[in-house]
């Protein structure tokens, strides 16, 4: 894949070299900027170094902001906050993926507001009428696509709520993209990502309308992109064009192009999101256990496009085959290729307790999207159907 420089809110700037190439010049118009990571891996792998190197060369006064947590918590977006306050940054750079960039994009709005930024836009959503701090983004995991939208998912974990809010103003300016900043990430969080990608993806195909739309058509071609380049960077995990393909499905697949002209469903993820609030577990991991299951639940009331996902995602032929047996045969091929990758399939695995299903299934939210609204009740059977493997 060639470089290019792709903008729709944020300005993306892709390719091998683009943070040594861009980063100087795009944070020119700062002088104090809170350099936000994750738990470490960045100082490990040297992305650190050379984007402090950057920073430093050009004169800016770096602030650090280490340890965001996967699943970034309410108390680390204070903590953020109170920090670009005090050092009175003027920008923010997350150095990491979608948690540090989630947590950085609510910091970026809390250390301009003067009110409880949970209470009044993730408890349920407002309306921003503050400039939140200018936020750039150095993407070095393929996921969350959190680098091209406003979304911000965040732990309140008093509360134990996991919700996400998309807000244009939380666009990040800038994203910059090299794939080869994701050769490190280890194999598991790597297809845990790729999943993600695929379930932002599949929830947004399983929803209508379902007239013929050029939506679908992408997403299928996306789909298929991600499922080949999984398996090859798997194989190899320096295979720059595996890489570059799914770092950029990431982003096509959450810059909200995909969903112009959909209801989007987001089932599985607002139930994986109170599976994390209770369990801290890995986001894609949860949605890999989940949507096998979900889907044999609601495939009947979208049958044609489960019939469409089999024959077109997966090149299952029809011969023999009822509308029926061809839907289950591509929730299968879907359910086959989660193993292959050595994702977890149960809840148990992600450190879920039995007895805490039926609370965590009361709290999660309804989509009004999906092809079959769920209950409570629904939710709790999908949670112990996907408890354990069965003898
Ligand atoms: O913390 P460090 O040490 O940096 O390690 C991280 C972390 O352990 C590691 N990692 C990242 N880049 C690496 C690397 N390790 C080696 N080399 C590299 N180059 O990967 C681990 C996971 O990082 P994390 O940022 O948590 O992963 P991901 O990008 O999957 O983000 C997950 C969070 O985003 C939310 C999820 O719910 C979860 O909280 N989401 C955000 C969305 C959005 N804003 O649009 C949408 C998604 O549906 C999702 O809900
Ligand atoms: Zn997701």
């Amino acid at each position: 894949m060639n470089n290019f420089i792709f903008q729709n809110a944020t300005k993306v700037y892709f390719g091998k070299g683009c943070v040594k190439e861009y980063l100087a010049c795009l944070t020119k118009p700062f002088q104090t900027i809170m350099l936000a990571y994750g738990g470490g891996s960045v100082k490990r792998n040297g992305i650190y170094s050379e984007v402090a190197g950057i920073l430093r060369e050009a004169g800016k006064i770096i602030v650090d902001f280490p340890g965001i947590m996967a699943n970034p918590t309410y108390a680390k977006v204070q903590e953020g906050a109170r920090l670009a306050r005090e050092t009175q940054a003027d920008m923010i750079l997350a150095v990491g993926g979608g948690s540090v960039m989630d947590c950085c994009k609510a910091a970026a709005l809390a250390a301009r507001y003067q009110g409880d930024v949970w209470e009044d836009f993730w408890a349920h959503p407002g309306v921003i009428d503050v400039e939140p701090l200018p936020l750039g983004v150095v993407v070095t995991v393929a996921g969350t696509g959190s680098e091209c939208n406003g979304g911000a998912v965040i732990t309140h974990e008093e509360k134990k709520i996991k919700t996400g809010r998309d807000y244009p103003k939380l666009n990040p300016r800038f994203a910059l993209m090299d794939p080869t900043y994701t050769y490190s990430v280890p194999v598991r969080q790597m297809v845990s990502g790729g999943f993600d990608i695929l379930s932002h993806i599949m929830e947004t195909y399983f929803s209508g309308p379902d007239d013929d739309n050029v939506s679908d058509d992408i997403m299928e071609a996306l789909m298929k992109s991600v499922i080949r380049n999984l398996r090859a960077a798997v194989w190899d995990q320096e295979d720059y064009t595996a890489r570059s393909n799914l770092m950029w499905d990431s982003t096509m697949a959450e810059n909200r192009l995909i969903k112009l002209g959909k209801k989007c469903d987001f089932q599985c993820h607002n139930m994986e999101h109170q599976l994390g609030a209770y369990t801290d577990c890995n986001h894609g991991c949860g949605l890999a256990v989940l949507h096998p299951v979900y889907y044999r639940h609601i495939y009947r009331e979208g049958l044609p496009k489960f019939v469409r996902f089999a024959e077109n995602v997966w090149g299952i032929s029809r011969e023999g085959k009822s509308d029926e047996e061809l839907a289950l045969a591509g929730i299968d091929a879907l359910a086959a290729f989660i193993r292959e990758m050595g994702l977890p399939t149960t809840l148990k695995e992600l450190g879920a307790s039995r007895d805490q299903l039926k609370e965590i299934a009361s709290s999660c939210g309804i989509s009004a999207g999906s092809y079959k609204k769920l209950t409570h009740k629904e939710i709790l059977e999908i949670f112990q159907e996907c408890y354990e493997e069965k003898e």
